[in-house]
């Protein structure tokens, strides 16, 4: 299948892939899926061992494995034969790396301000575990601006109501509180402010914890998919504070199902934030100026893991852009964290009672937080995709 080396747009060809998947496999076909390892667009690169891995999982027995080709396509064809003789896995055939990338923030490079600090820009960096790993590395470089991007607003807390962490009790206490008003509220109403509120606290407290530690913390109201959206707030940005030299890309949404269930839709709601929003970031940044790069992957990408087809893709994308990026940028630190299960964010419950069942830790937020902020700043520069967490397996 080729599918993965076509033009078509990057969201709509990794669910063209998937689909196709799913057609062939009823025809009980043995699948070999064709990817690019290297391309001088990163919309080129493909996360199809995600795939791969993760279908391998939910239809048990079948034959499934991705193949990445390195170069221009002058890829080892003795190899390549060798792997079809004798029933290979996954493979990378190596080639020579012949690309030059070409991702450029040109439109901003003359308007903005000069600065020896360090402008880190994270998107998802208001809340969730992205947040905990940026208050932890304010701590390492207080002399620092960190640009927090999310779709979440800033919102008052109300005077009337105690601060609360419990979304159960703030539903119960926003219900009261409707009540002795004379309203009646909707419960998707009420759900939908109590997680407006927390959100919105989640954000000033890692802003707190950012200004606490000494450095400098903007939250960019703004979603990350929305190129226009972002281009603007993120000049408005570097006119401020100068050219960004850090990038953490943690934003990222679930759409869990099966295989067989997945939609368009839901391919599209996972690929929106982590791929097509890095894309959108990437096109308005200097990438020359970049000293560190962090982004946000999973095991899912390198264990699969069922239920997440179009994640493990999504994430499996950002380890092969990640690998792009280091190759192009070599003074810069570059790193894929494909993080296993955190004790937080979008783990919720559900989730970790789930995780424990198969005997898989989750990562403290204190040990996650760690490991990425000494990753980012000290790690090995040639280790690109870091591991961590228990190995899963089905
Ligand atoms: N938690 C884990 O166990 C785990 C494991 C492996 C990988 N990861 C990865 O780590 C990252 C953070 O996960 P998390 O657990 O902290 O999830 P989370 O609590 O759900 O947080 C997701 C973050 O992404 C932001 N976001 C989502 N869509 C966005 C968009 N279109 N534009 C801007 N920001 C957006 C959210 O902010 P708004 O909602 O305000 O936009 C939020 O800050 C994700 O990329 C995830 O895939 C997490």
């Amino acid at each position: 299948m080729t599918e993965g080396l076509s033009e078509e747009p990057i969201t709509e060809r990794h669910w063209r892939v998937l689909e196709t998947c799913r057609r062939l496999q009823h025809e009980g076909r043995k699948l070999i899926l064709l990817e690019r390892a290297q391309a001088d667009e990163l919309t080129h690169l493909s996360g199809l061992q995600g795939l791969s891995r993760t279908l391998s999982q939910e239809w048990p027995g079948a034959d499934i494995v991705t193949w990445s080709l390195e170069g221009r396509g002058d890829a080892d064809f003795p190899g390549i034969l060798q792997a079809l003789s004798s029933g290979f896995g996954d493979v990378i055939f190596a080639g020579q790396h012949a690309y030059e990338l070409k991702v450029s923030g040109a439109s901003l490079q003359s308007r903005c301000a000069q600065s020896d600090r360090n402008v880190w820009f994270v998107s998802g960096g208001g809340r969730g575990v992205t947040a905990s790993c940026v208050s932890r590395l304010a701590r390492m470089q207080p002399d620092s601006v960190f640009l927090l991007a999310g779709r979440s607003p800033i919102v008052e807390w109300p005077q009337h109501l105690p601060v609360m962490t419990d979304i159960k009790s703030l539903r119960m206490a926003l219900i009261q509180d409707a009540k002795a008003r004379g309203l009646k509220p909707a419960l998707p109403d009420i759900d939908r402010q109590a997680k407006v509120l927390l959100a919105s606290a989640e954000i000033r407290q890692t802003l707190n914890a950012i200004e606490t530690a000494g450095a400098e913390a903007v939250y960019l109201r703004t979603d990350v998919s929305d190129a226009d959206g972002l281009k603007h707030a993120m000049q408005d940005a570097v006119a401020q504070y100068g050219p960004v030299t850090g990038l953490i890309h943690g934003a990222g949404v679930l759409a869990d199902s099966l295989a067989d269930k997945k939609t368009p839709e839901d391919v599209q709601r996972v690929f929106l934030p982590k791929v097509e929003g890095l894309l959108s970031i990437l096109a308005c940044l200097d990438i020359s100026r970049l000293r560190h790069v962090g982004l946000f992957s999973s095991a899912a990408a390198v264990f699969g893991n069922v239920g997440q087809s179009d994640y493990a893709m999504a994430n499996a994308w950002l380890n092969a852009v990640a690998r792009e990026l280091s190759h192009q940028l070599s003074d810069a630190i570059v790193k894929s964290f494909c993080w296993g299960p955190w004790e937080g964010g979008m783990v919720d419950d559900t989730l970790a009672a789930h995780f424990a069942q198969r005997g898989i830790q989750l990562i403290s937020l204190e040990d996650g937080a760690r490991i990425f902020a000494d990753q980012i700043l000290f790690g090995e520069p040639s280790e690109t995709e870091l591991v961590i967490g228990d190995e899963w397996t089905s």
